[in-house]
């Protein structure tokens, strides 16, 4: 069932003629699809670490629908170590509360005092200053780039990458450190002199901020040094600033190649700019992302974090080119046919949360087997992550999601839910092949997948992943920040926006 309505989120003054004609347009409004339950379990070989047993694992239920669910681990967070770092309980609980609203996980059953409030009250001080900090990164003296750089900074986004940095930072933070680690820097300290900066462009690069450094070399408030209240690095404090704007470059990219109307509720940038305006402007956050990189002075920093956008532009030319291969004598998916949307999904998602949950431990100092663990934790965790946003396409409305549902089959994706439905539906094999080019294409393969076990098959998939991803850190030491990214775990498989 579908019905028309017109977009009402945003007001269409102060906008290009090109955003006005789109905000005036409408947008078409899905009801949610039906979601059947197996008992399949599949196999994430390529992806997954070793599993030893958790005592903290979630465990599996099913709710009054019949669908299963996953419930919050069991530990409860007063009988870990209590709150290691003390954030101002007003904001605290307002950050929290927006992080569970934005996901959507208070309706999905678990309560958002008791699940999210106490762990990410460490983060919540951090969290309040994000977008304020980025704002100030991307300064341009072109009013026009100024604006559509920080457009999607300042939507409501979930922002869960910088999120899971912080986080990882103070999980980290009472683990081993390696022999070597010793080091003392400004982050918001120019490399080149800034005359060389800004040559020709006196208002450019983070202009506040390095007016600020170069009047007063003598400052130690921002020196590389543990913030006593947050257990918080500038520098990893600048990485989460980092993630949230390289998501941002990419979303604004993505926006443009998708033709996208809305995001979040509001004008895609695409569209509120135009496509032109929107690809300069992703690229001028990737630009000041790089210039704030350098200021971290760590090379294998820099290094993860640029393979990250190689990454991201990897895995969308996978997604564009779909060449999953298929099983040449049954014409049905086949390992390999997942193999390629697993590895897609890893390029296109999970690489900018695994890299840079091993940065934030890279900046910390930690021993190397802490590193990796932080790596596995965000690897798993950003699997699971796309998984959920793929089976989201087919179960949620437009406005839960705050862009349209659905939107995959109508630009051609075979992701998750289908590939497993190819399987027991062997005639969606042509249409993926062709992707859904055909009239009816859609409607048919939405029906094939929505009887299938496809939607419940990628969630227990999912929570595969979210559990290597909670075994990934069970050996670090107990602490606020730990039990949030367990937390995380279950959020991130039971959101529905
Ligand atoms: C959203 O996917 C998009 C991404 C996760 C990455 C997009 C990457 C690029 C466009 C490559 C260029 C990268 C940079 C850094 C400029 P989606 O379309 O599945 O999700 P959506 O429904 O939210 O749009
Ligand atoms: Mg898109």
């Amino acid at each position: 069932m579908s019905r028309w309505v017109p977009s009402t989120r945003m007001g269409c003054s102060g906008l290009s003629r090109h955003a006005v004609r789109n905000c005036r347009r409408t947008t078409r409004v899905r009801g949610p699809a039906t979601i059947s339950v197996t008992g399949y379990s599949s196999g994430v070989r390529n992806w997954s670490s070793s599993r030893p047993d958790s005592a903290t694992r979630p465990t599996k239920a099913t709710d009054e629908s019949g669908s299963s669910r996953i419930q919050e681990p069991s530990s409860s967070v007063a009988s870990l170590l209590g709150t290691v770092f003390s954030a101002p309980a007003r904001v605290a609980s307002a950050a929290s509360e927006a992080f569970a609203r934005s996901t959507g996980a208070e309706r999905s059953g678990i309560s958002g005092s008791k699940a999210f409030s106490d762990p990410l009250s460490c983060v919540a001080a951090e969290m309040t200053n994000l977008t304020n900090n980025i704002r100030n990164l991307l300064g341009s003296a072109h009013p026009n780039l100024d604006t559509a750089a920080k457009y999607y900074v300042q939507s409501q986004g979930k922002h869960i990458r910088p999120l899971l940095v912080l986080l990882m930072s103070q999980a980290v933070l009472g683990a081993p450190k390696s022999d070597s680690y010793e080091q003392k820097y400004n982050v918001d300290e120019s490399i080149s002199p800034l005359d060389i900066l800004r040559d020709f462009n006196p208002a450019n690069i983070m202009s506040t901020i390095a007016t600020t450094v170069s009047q007063s070399p003598t400052t130690t408030t921002k020196l590389q040094t543990v913030e006593e209240e947050t257990g918080i690095l500038p520098s990893q404090r600048r990485l989460a600033e980092i993630t949230e704007m390289i998501h941002a470059a990419s979303l604004l990219h993505d926006d443009v190649i998708d033709d996208a109307e809305l995001r979040r509720g509001s004008l895609s940038g695409n569209s509120a700019f135009g496509n032109k305006m929107a690809i300069l402007a992703g690229d001028f956050l990737l630009g000041r992302a790089s210039v704030a990189l350098a200021r971290l002075r760590n090379a294998e920093v820099t290094e993860l974090i640029s393979t990250v956008i190689a990454n991201l532009v990897e895995g969308e030319v996978m997604q564009l080119k779909n060449t999953a291969p298929e099983d040449a004598v049954t014409g049905v998916a086949t390992p390999a046919t997942f193999d390629y949307y697993l590895e897609k999904t890893y390029l296109k998602t999970a690489s900018l949360i695994s890299k840079s949950c091993r940065s934030a431990a890279v900046l910390a100092g930690a021993r190397e087997d802490i590193v990796d663990s932080a790596y596995q934790y965000g690897r798993n965790l950003g699997m699971a992550f796309q998984l959920v946003d793929d089976l989201l396409d087919y179960t949620v409305t437009e406005s839960d999601l705050g862009k349209p549902a659905g939107a995959d089959l109508q630009l051609g994706l075979a992701t998750a839910p289908a590939l497993f439905a190819w399987k027991q539906h062997p005639e969606l094999g042509p249409m993926i092949r062709r992707k859904f080019s055909q009239p009816g294409d859609v409607e048919k393969s939405r029906q094939l997948v929505t009887e299938s076990d496809g939607v419940e098959k990628t969630r227990q998939l999912a929570k595969d992943y979210c559990d290597q991803a909670r075994d990934a850190i069970a050996d670090f030491p107990d602490s606020t920040a730990k039990v949030a990214l367990i937390d995380m775990t279950v959020t991130v498989l039971n959101r529905n926006k």
